[in-house]
């Protein structure tokens, strides 16, 4: 059966908006760099937030305000997952997640393997920890991107002790098949090293999406998943993220973190998370899929017709488009001239690592119309 996909709200709404995606640039410029989208709300998420601002409910958050069950739900329905809501502790965000859990399983020093390109921020979040990036860019084939298994097992031999999988990868859209996500755990498991998996665009993946602690008893031993509603459902500002385990020793691990990591969970985010994985908001997320799945369709034709030389591959999951423009001679970071010279703001490459020169990552939670208007401005530059 085919959905109808979601109609992204009009500029004149969206320019209302408090969110940095509306207020980083002047109103001349098309955003399209930040992970927010521009769809409405689900209903049941205005719904639960307007009955949270009617009754003042804006004080701190319980230790189980819903989101286990909720979540549980969700990844039995949307991935055959089956996770035990005890595993599940929440706090303010993932990146927030990811320092502590990192913080808890290294040491001051200790090298952290993250998979470049990548999303910017894991770079910052290692150092937070205390620990040391170490690079280990994926591999490109014929049919897309993919773990370098061989270079993360040589680190992990070279005394790297974690790595920061990214699940759904962002830039690439890359879902890692069963396979890789076994084989990672194995490797890791031969070193006694940990696995922590940012699955933060999952909820938008389909139901081809492995979880990693899904992939194996092995994976279920070595690894943290760290996951939220706030990439599908667009509710990055209200702060609430999931830690989910499914080993003794990991849930340990995560029990004895500081109890203020818990405390950080925003309560609106909380409500709004349980309301984004209730079934009621399941048709929704279907047409958010279905509007993201024509619009990456729609990304591809504009390419070709506007900037031939563009080189890009329809993502397996998210709204996250990681175009190649290197072709064009626009140097290592061509987001520069086209936020300068075609007034449209998109995430610069060389910010994503190795790997990134001469791309642009183009976020496509939008209308058609705006992703039009953006690719046509580009267009206008060759
Ligand atoms: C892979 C990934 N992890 C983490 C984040 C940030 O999440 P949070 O705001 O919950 O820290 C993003 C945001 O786009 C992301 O793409």
């Amino acid at each position: 059966m085919s959905v109808e996909p979601l109609t992204a709200l009009p500029l004149d709404q969206l320019r209302r908006r408090k969110s940095v995606k509306w207020r980083a640039y002047p109103e001349d410029v098309l955003p399209l760099f930040v992970a927010e989208t521009d769809f409405p709300l689900a209903p049941a998420v205005t719904e639960a937030l307007t009955e949270a601002v009617s009754v003042g409910d804006t004080g701190y958050t319980p230790g189980d305000p819903g989101i286990r069950d909720a979540y549980a739900g969700f990844a039995r329905r949307r991935f055959g997952w089956e996770v035990s809501p005890a595993g599940i502790v929440t706090t303010g965000d993932v990146i927030m997640g990811v320092v502590e859990l990192l913080r808890r399983v290294t040491s001051p020093g200790d090298r952290v393997i993250v998979t470049p390109p990548v999303y910017p921020p894991f770079f910052d979040a290692v150092p937070e920890a205390g620990a040391v990036v170490e690079a280990v860019p994926l591999r490109e084939t014929d049919e897309g991107f993919e773990l370098d298994l061989l270079g993360i097992e040589a680190a992990f031999a070279g005394g790297a002790r974690a790595i920061l999988l990214c699940s759904p990868h962002n830039p690439t859209g890359t879902v890692h098949s069963a396979q890789t996500l076994r084989e990672l755990a194995d490797i890791a498991a031969g070193f006694g090293a940990v696995v922590i998996s940012d699955e933060i665009h999952a909820p938008l993946a389909g139901p081809g999406f492995i979880p990693f602690l899904s992939a194996s008893e092995t994976a279920a031993r070595v690894g943290y998943t760290v996951t939220s509603a706030s990439k599908a459902f667009n509710l990055a500002g209200l702060k609430c993220a999931l830690m989910i385990t499914a080993h003794r020793d990991t849930s340990a691990a995560v029990a004895g973190l500081p109890d203020e990591v818990r405390w950080r969970t925003g309560l609106f985010g909380a409500i709004a998370g349980v309301a984004a994985f209730s079934p009621e908001s399941d048709p929704w997320l279907d047409a958010a899929q279905a509007a993201i799945a024509a619009n990456h369709r729609l990304l591809a034709e504009l390419l070709a017709e506007h900037v031939p030389g563009a080189r890009f591959r329809i993502p397996d999951a998210g709204y996250l488009a990681w175009v190649d423009l290197s072709s064009l001679g626009w140097g290592e970071d061509p987001g520069s001239k086209i936020l300068r010279e075609a007034r449209v703001a998109l995430h610069r490459g060389p910010q994503f690592g190795q790997g990134g020169r001469g791309h642009v990552r183009v976020n496509v939670g939008c209308a058609p119309e705006v992703l039009t208007e953006a690719v046509r401005r580009i267009g206008t530059l060759l």
